[in-house]
């Protein structure tokens, strides 16, 4: 996209230090930061990259967020998976356009908005979630970014009970117990198709594995941990940074094969 910065789209502002503002262009009004004040007036019809000054003579250059600005600022009810996470969980679980996708819990929509950019207009995503605050906070956060999507539906239940109608392509797990789902999802899937699920801790991912294995109806049952590591590279120092995010969590990935 390279068309020029228009009201009611988000934008991202950087400073000299890379460090972040995220703020939505409004009509008036004007944006403010230590490093001083910019009217949003000045922002409509930059193009990204474009250098603005601040009234204190601060420089902050201006883009559209990119998925992952806008997942690390936008507000949350629950803990979302990191774009690490989510960027191995994309290839990993082969999420393709046109894929039909069943999703469980909503959260705050971090995972909804990355299938939906995913799946693309052809495909269909189904978010599950057995609490409706949940769903709002994601539905707030899902179409404050990408405006109403048609080919989303969120559906309040639980998924440990059963699961909507499929079949789906692909289902994808971010609740405590997945291992409960495992059945479910073996019906649901089509066959090739792929179930993925994140949980924290080494338990909860043992008991998933043993459950997937239960089914006899998966091959290919694979756990990682998706570690990225940031390096800084300042005059003479090039090391990896002191801090950066921790442990996460463990994807398990497995494919519908017959028994
Ligand atoms: C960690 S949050 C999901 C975060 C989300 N993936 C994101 O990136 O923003 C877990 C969600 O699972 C939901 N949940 C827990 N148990 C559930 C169940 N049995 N059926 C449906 N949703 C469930 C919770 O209400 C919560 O919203």
């Amino acid at each position: 996209m390279s068309s020029s910065l228009q009201p009611d789209e988000f934008a991202l502002l950087v400073d000299r230090t890379g460090r972040h503002f995220l703020t939505k262009i409004r009509p008036t009004g004007q944006f403010q930061c230590h490093h001083g004040v910019l009217q949003y007036t000045d922002m409509v019809g930059k193009q990204e990259g474009a250098r603005l000054e601040t009234s204190l003579g601060k420089p902050l250059w201006i883009f559209r967020p990119r998925l992952q600005d806008y997942l690390m600022k936008m507000p949350r009810s629950s803990t979302i998976i990191y774009p690490k996470d989510i960027g191995v969980l994309l290839i990993w679980a082969d999420i393709f356009p046109g894929a039909r996708v069943l999703e469980a819990g909503a959260g705050s929509g971090a995972l909804s908005l990355a299938l939906l950019r995913a799946v693309g207009p052809d495909g269909d995503l189904v978010t599950c979630d057995i609490r409706e605050d949940m769903m709002q906070r994601a539905r707030r956060n899902v179409t404050n970014l990408m405006g109403p999507m048609p080919n989303w539906s969120l559906c309040l239940c639980d998924v440990y009970h059963g699961l909507p109608d499929g079949p789906f392509d692909r289902i994808v797990l971010d609740l405590p117990e997945p291992g409960l789902v495992a059945r479910h999802a073996a019906q649901a899937l089509v066959p090739g198709g792929i179930l993925c699920s994140f949980v924290p801790n080494v338990p909860q991912v043992q008991q998933t594995v043993d459950a997937y294995r239960e089914t006899q109806a998966f091959v290919e049952i694979e756990t990682y941990e998706a570690q990225v590591r940031p390096w800084i590279f300042r005059g003479p120092s090039a090391r990896p940074t002191h801090s950066s995010v921790g442990h996460t969590g463990f994807l398990t990935f497995a494919r519908r094969g017959e028994a």
